[in-house]
């Protein structure tokens, strides 16, 4: 049985599966030949709000030849306390596989353990595996490998986003470079459970800089304060909110902590004269990114968010082959 939980788990081989069969998918949809999922009914169980990984997921399933089931969970049990291990054992009776979208990592582990159905991560606070497959689809179908390349990470460096950036560059191989303050920063035992053969910290006045080696893959993880320094001569320049869904309570102080960490276009003349900027997406501008960087990369960063759809295609048809 085949899950999706997070990259940390997820072999470099899946990944470069996955990416090289959602460029088939992404030509191939007119054509909509594949049916992987016939006669399967597949739940969204999310605990967040959601724009794109819902309907992308819904659209995907649909188009694979299943059908997609919603359940926001506050409608169903789950919300009024019903064990996630209960839960799990009725639905895997009754669907084929199940995407979640949650709070704890746990959670969606547990699911997959006790459902015995294929399990896909959603985004947790922990990790958002889809959303980075997709990225790195889109860099690469824009500008070739990654593999080599240097990623630029501005913002909360310790939300879900960024770690599963870092699981990403530990496995194939490019360098990301996360610019955050020190309290932003992913804690270093992430480093090691990435499988960093390697960890230096180097002092600076402008700030410490902490680089982690990979040596089976050839990638590297930088964590700095020192934005001019992680955006100097980057490929690609990526953000994410400031205020992670489940993190409202404490937006006064992240929005004071982490202002500044913005793209914009003085950042973006540090990086190479070719860098794609990207965002997950949704963006608040004027905080992680300004409008005009915005709009200026809307190309890209829509192509992005469409590229949810054929990754997630190939995510389900990796799943259920
Ligand atoms: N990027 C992303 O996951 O968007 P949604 O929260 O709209 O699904
Ligand atoms: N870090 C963000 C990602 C949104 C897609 C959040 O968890 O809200």
């Amino acid at each position: 049985m085949k899950h999706l939980l997070s990259l940390e788990s997820m072999s470099r081989k899946d990944m470069e599966a996955v990416l090289q069969n959602a460029v088939v998918f992404k030509a191939q949809r007119k054509d909509n030949r594949q049916h992987p999922l016939a006669g399967q009914t597949w739940a969204l169980i999310f605990s967040k709000s959601s724009t794109r990984t819902r309907v992308s997921f819904e659209v995907g399933i649909h188009e694979l030849g299943g059908q997609p089931l919603f359940l926001n969970a506050n409608d169903i049990q789950l919300g009024r306390g019903e064990p996630i291990k209960d839960t799990a054992r009725v639905l895997g009776r009754m669907i084929h596989g199940a995407v979640i979208r949650t709070f704890a990592q746990s959670d969606v582990e547990e699911f997959a353990q006790f459902s015995g159905i294929p399990t896909i991560n959603a985004l947790t606070d922990h990790e958002h595996p889809c959303q980075i497959l997709s990225d790195i689809f889109t860099y690469q179908e824009k500008r070739g490998p990654i593999q080599g390349k240097v990623v630029t990470f501005v913002g909360d460096g310790a939300c879900n986003v960024p770690i599963s950036w870092i699981f990403a560059a530990a496995k194939l191989g490019f360098e990301l470079r996360i610019a955050a303050p020190k309290n932003y920063q992913p804690p270093l035992a992430l480093l090691e459970r990435a499988g960093a053969s390697h960890v230096h910290t180097e002092a600076r006045p402008e700030g410490e800089i902490i680089r982690a080696d990979f040596r089976s893959s050839g990638g590297k993880v930088v964590l700095t304060s020192d934005l001019t320094f992680a955006a100097g001569g980057a490929d690609l320049l990526y953000t994410d909110v400031w205020v992670s869904m489940g993190k409202e309570a404490e937006a006064v102080q992240r929005i004071k902590d982490l202002s500044g960490y913005q793209i914009n276009a003085a950042l973006m003349k540090l990086a190479k004269p070719d860098v794609l900027v990207m965002h997950c997406l949704p963006a608040y501008r004027g905080k992680e990114i300004d409008e005009q960087t915005f709009e200026a990369s809307a190309p890209t960063i829509f192509d992005e968010a469409e590229n949810r759809l054929h990754v997630q295609k190939a995510i389900l048809s990796w799943l259920v082959p």
